[in-house]
């Protein structure tokens, strides 16, 4: 995707899209708190405010409002939300969560029309077992999926548990954690899951260090493009909401992978999970796109090199007329 008017043109596309939004419905709670001090180990808060943000299933189908034509959010009768509330400091530094409940229940299977979008967001909380995720990847639907590692479900929310996808996004540490391997090369892992899920695209996010999307044949590295990063929570869950239709409709890896990592570094702007809007997304590839690319930046540096160089000549060629002048027999 080389122009701003060829990215402008796959997010009208996307309206083309109905999707239907399934997983663990969370809210991300935070209590904004200034310390007070401690009375030996006993450390006290002070509680400034309070703020609600939807998170898991829910904030997939807030983002994807704002580009696909229709929205679905797959919800049933007994489901209930689980609270993550954390407590955070002036500086947005975390301090500490705690969870209220901790088990939902799973779904009834639900029917979609075949040619419907099918986005879950797997949280590892109990609404997608194992047979609720072999029911999903049996349908003939586009199929995109998140499969979260999180403190309450570490080790027992593998990738594994789905047998099929045509999109995952996960991090780097979720697919690690899959197969047991800290350490060696990531690239043969994600080709194992490309192969494995029978995938169209699969993309391992890696916070700061951006993100890496792979398609069966080649590979695409994307750097992170945050500016001011205050709080990461959702980046990749804003990555996967934007990008789902995208991959769907059979957009390049370019293409989903600048789209991403932008959502991602509009979500990492700013506090708690904001539904990461179309305009400002469109704004951020205007930039993108007005800005200046690696290339042109090198050009920029040799033709400046040139310059110095030229400037150095014409400096020493002052010095050595100077110096003649200083030499000239005095008549
Ligand atoms: N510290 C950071 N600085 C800049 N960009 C970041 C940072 N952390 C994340 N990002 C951006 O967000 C994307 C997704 O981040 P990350 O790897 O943290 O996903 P994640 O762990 O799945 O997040 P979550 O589960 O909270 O949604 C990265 O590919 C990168 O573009
Ligand atoms: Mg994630």
């Amino acid at each position: 995707m080389s122009t701003l008017s060829e990215a402008v043109t796959w997010l009208d596309r996307c309206k083309e899209v109905t999707a239907f939004v399934v997983g663990d419905p969370i809210r991300d709670e935070y209590v904004f708190v200034e310390s007070e001090g401690h009375t030996g180990h006993l450390v006290t808060f002070q509680q400034m405010r309070r703020k609600i943000y939807l998170g898991g299933m829910d904030i997939f189908v807030e983002h994807m409002r704002g580009y696909c034509g229709i929205v679905i959010s797959v919800v049933w009768e007994c489901s209930q939300a689980i609270t993550k509330r954390r407590y955070v400091l002036a500086d947005n530094h975390k301090v500490f969560s705690v969870v209220d409940k901790t088990e939902l229940m799973p779904w009834a299977p639900f029917r979609v029309p075949p040619e419907r979008l099918i986005v879950a967001a797997d949280y590892g909380h109990g609404v997608i077992g194992n047979s609720e995720a072999e029911y999903l990847a049996a349908l003939p639907n586009s199929l995109a999926i998140t499969v979260q590692s999180n403190s309450l479900n570490r080790g027992y929310n593998p990738l594994t548990k789905w047998p099929r996808a045509d999109y995952l996004v996960v991090n780097e540490d979720e697919i690690r954690l899959t197969y047991r391997d800290k350490l060696s090369d990531l690239k043969p892992l994600i080709e194992s899951e490309h192969r494995r899920l029978k995938a169209r695209t699969v993309v391992i996010t890696r916070r700061d260090e951006g993100c890496i999307l792979y398609d069966g044949q080649s590979w695409l590295e994307m750097p992170a493009m945050a500016v001011n990063p205050v709080d990461t929570m959702g980046a990749g869950d804003a990555f996967l909401a934007v990008t789902a239709p995208l991959v769907m409709l059979g957009a390049s890896m370019e293409t989903i992978g600048l789209i991403g990592s932008l959502a991602a570094a509009i979500e990492c702007e700013s506090v708690g999970n904001i539904p990461v809007k179309r305009a400002k997304l469109e704004k951020r590839l205007e930039e993108h796109f007005g800005g200046k690319y690696p290339h042109q930046e090198k050009d920029e540096k040799d033709k400046l090199v040139e310059i110095i160089k030229q400037v150095e000549i014409e400096a020493r060629q002052l010095d050595e007329k100077m110096e003649a002048v200083r030499n000239r027999p005095k008549s």
